[in-house]
């Protein structure tokens, strides 16, 4: 990249509403590299692979990319883009896919999950999902790859993939490192947490999301499970306290020890409503700010169009190399 800077790149799926582990986890982290070129990506041709309805995936489109926006990055200083807008992603997700071994893809976790969810549709795309995402971070000759703790099996892959691509034509991609969170890698379903907030839960409760209004965000701490137990501490079958704790700690900045200490006298109750609080607040500007520029979608499209032309103009030339390497004519 242009005078050593470094390469971040990152991609969220426009395929639900984006929830608080969707923000904690990776779309804070974003706005973390001022001094790198940065592109974020709404990942559209991954968001198919699992049956969508188009309205609501276009709708999704523009709401995902204003969400980047809103949540703290300026358009004029990173590159925000929608994947299928720059076709050379498809075209180094097939290459790369010929450089991907069907054992590799068999072992991947979140092909074995969606697959159990989507019996009825367990399609090539699904299986081939993690190459198109090594496509989207290598086309960049990306650095860093701020993600949470579930994709970190997929970005071991997009190093392998790296690594063996250099491995037979000599060097040709930057090999990305994961960037995860300590604090926030992987929240907890506010109703089993013992399993990953997932915006594709069927349990609105178990979610709390980006653009919930503050009565509900409420709502939803107040019914957050716990335990039996009432102190405030991590610990065995603590899990959902665990988790209230972590989303405090992102919210907050504060540690382990002082929520502990802070809330010594306090029941889970009047935690819950704390937690509940620092997370309204933390959204509150991103609502806002979502919600104006929800209301101007020219402005949208224009970003969109500006991103999708500075991607291609960094794609060609990854893609100029890797043809070139392959032999193409
Ligand atoms: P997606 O759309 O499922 O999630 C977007 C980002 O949010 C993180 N995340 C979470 N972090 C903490 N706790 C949670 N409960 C939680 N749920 C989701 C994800 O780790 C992710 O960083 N495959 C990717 C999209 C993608 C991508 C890429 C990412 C496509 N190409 C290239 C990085 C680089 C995905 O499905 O994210």
């Amino acid at each position: 990249m242009l005078n050593d800077q470094k390469v971040v790149f990152s991609g969220v799926q426009p395929s639900g509403n984006l929830t608080i582990g969707n923000y904690l986890g990776a779309m804070r982290n974003f706005s973390a590299f001022p001094d790198h070129k940065c592109f974020y990506c709404v990942v559209d041709l991954h968001a198919i692979t699992v049956r969508q309805v188009p309205a609501d995936l276009r709708r999704r489109t523009y709401e995902t990319l204003a969400l980047y926006i809103a949540s703290g990055l300026d358009p004029e200083k990173n590159v925000l883009f929608v994947q299928s807008h720059v076709p050379a992603h498809a075209e180094l997700g097939w290459i790369l896919d010929c450089y991907t071994m069907f054992g590799e893809l068999s072992r991947m976790t979140q092909f074995k999950d969606k697959s159990a969810h989507h019996a009825d549709n367990i399609n090539a795309g699904l299986f081939t999902y993690p190459s198109l995402m090594a496509a989207d971070i290598l086309l960049y000759q990306t650095d860093i790859v701020p993600v949470g703790i579930d994709q970190k099996q997929h970005l071991e892959l997009a190093r392998n993939i790296a690594a063996r691509f250099n491995g037979v034509h000599g060097e040709t991609f930057v090999v990305p490192e994961p960037y995860i969170p300590e604090t926030g890698m992987k929240i907890m379903s506010l109703a089993e947490p013992t399993a990953k907030m997932s915006k594709s839960d069927p349990n609105p409760n178990a979610v709390v999301y980006i653009l919930d209004d503050p009565d509900t965000i409420m709502r939803k701490f107040r019914r957050a499970v716990t335990d039996s137990d009432c102190t405030i501490c991590r610990g065995e079958g603590k899990e959902g306290i665990a988790n209230l704790m972590t989303i405090y700690s992102c919210c907050t900045g504060k540690s382990d020890e002082e929520i502990t200490a802070e809330f010594s006298s306090a029941g889970y109750g009047k935690f819950k409503e704390a937690v509940g609080e620092v997370v309204i607040e933390a959204l509150r500007p991103v609502r806002q700010e979502w919600t104006r520029l929800m209301a101007d979608k020219a402005y949208l499209e224009q970003v969109m169009k500006s991103g999708a032309e500075q991607a291609a103009y960094y794609a060609r030339k990854t893609m100029s190399k890797v043809r070139r390497k392959l032999g193409f004519v």
